[in-house]
């Protein structure tokens, strides 16, 4: 049995995800027993060059792709919510199972989008949406379900951290620390969701609700990011045997739960110190298991393709127990990010 999936987007996540899976065709054959295809792909511009072979047809019309029957799954890598929202509504509506790598789109869409995949027998998969390449949703859903989680700390923003590395480490300008991680393909389409903590604060809301079924309550009204912090601050921070990092945190005691999104001082010993460069860490403290660290790297074409590709496997091979979030209230958050839409 051939499946069928198709991809949306082709950038950094959507060509890694193309290359890891001609790359990985022995092994993936294996897993799902027989073989696949990418039939299609899903494009704005059809004049970009595209190292595609003849079996893939590239288009630049959604009908096109959602009007076919034979898909087993579509991949969902365009940039945002906007632009995301009306393709997955429709794809689940339809009854296909998508797998997306965009947290705007489930911080925003997350409760409706789940319950349309609910009814009409397909799924929703996103791991990739929260720290690129740490299993993290994965992690703690399944492995540590007797655990009451008391708190998560996290560096979950790769640019940022990336950036910040940069700047105290080699003295580079907060702009050509940027510039280099656009070029590595880390940074959103609009860098100022990273730079100014809305990328962090998409993943903390899904995180929220992940674990705690609900959105936690804000400390402040929005959250802040890393602009504004110059190599000095940096140096300062090193001074007093710290680092300044990008830090969202989630905290819950008996009547409350409540989450900041900003740029802390960490002393060195702390879990998020040695936290480098483009690499995520997240902090979960279980009632049991106590402190644990996931670290990786948390943004790139192939770790957040290893992400992607995971999630495809498990919906191909039935091996994940559920659809992720089922049963939890993802209500909207309904997040104003005009703001950012500079
Ligand atoms: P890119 O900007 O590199 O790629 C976006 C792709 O979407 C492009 O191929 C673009 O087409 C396509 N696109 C744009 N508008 C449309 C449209 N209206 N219809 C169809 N396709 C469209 O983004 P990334 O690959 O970096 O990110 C994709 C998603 O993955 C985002 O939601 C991001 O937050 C998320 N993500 C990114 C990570 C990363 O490390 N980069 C890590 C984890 C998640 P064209 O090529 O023609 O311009
Ligand atoms: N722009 C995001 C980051 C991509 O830098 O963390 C991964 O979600």
């Amino acid at each position: 049995m051939i499946k069928k999936v198709g991809i949306i987007g082709f950038g950094t996540v959507g060509s890694g995800v193309y290359e890891t899976l001609l790359n990985k065709r022995t092994k993936i054959n294996q897993l799902i027993n027989g073989d696949f295809v990418v039939p299609v792909v899903l494009v704005k511009n059809l004049h970009k060059t595209r190292d595609v072979p003849e079996e893939t047809e590239v288009i630049d019309q959604f009908d096109q792709l959602s009007s076919r029957s034979d898909l087993d799954a579509v991949i969902e890598a365009s940039p945002d919510s906007y632009t995301a929202y009306p393709y997955v509504k429709t794809l689940l509506k339809n009854g296909t199972t998508v797998v997306t790598a965009n947290k705007e789109l489930m911080a925003n869409h997350g409760e409706e989008l789940l319950q349309l995949a609910a009814e009409n027998q397909c799924r929703l998969f996103f791991e990739a949406a929260v720290a690129g390449g740490i299993p993290i949703l994965t992690s703690i859903r399944h492995t540590l379900k007797t655990n009451d989680i008391e708190k998560i700390e996290g560096i979950v923003n790769g640019t940022s951290n990336f950036i910040l590395t940069k700047m105290r480490d080699e003295g580079a300008a907060f702009n050509r620390a940027l510039k280099e991680a656009q070029e590595k393909g880390y940074a959103e389409a609009i860098p100022d969701k990273d730079i100014d903590g809305w990328d962090a604060y998409f993943k903390t809301v899904i995180l929220s609700h992940w674990i705690f079924g609900t959105s936690p309550t804000w400390l402040t009204d929005k959250p802040s990011g890393i602009r504004g912090i110059d190599v000095r601050d940096l140096l300062l921070a090193s001074e007093f045997n710290g680092r300044i990092k990008h830090v969202a945190s989630i905290e819950r005691d008996e009547t409350k739960i409540e989450a900041t999104v900003r740029p802390k001082l960490v002393l060195s010993g702390h879990s998020l110190y040695g936290v480098e460069g483009v690499n995520n860490g997240i902090h979960v403290k279980g009632s049991i298991v106590g402190s644990l660290l996931f670290q990786g790297a948390g943004a790139g074409k192939f770790p957040t393709a290893s992400a992607v590709i995971e999630d495809l496997i498990n919906h191909w091979t039935d091996t994940s127990e559920e659809t992720p979030l089922s049963g939890i209230e993802f209500e909207q958050t309904r997040l104003n990010i005009q703001n950012v839409r500079t």
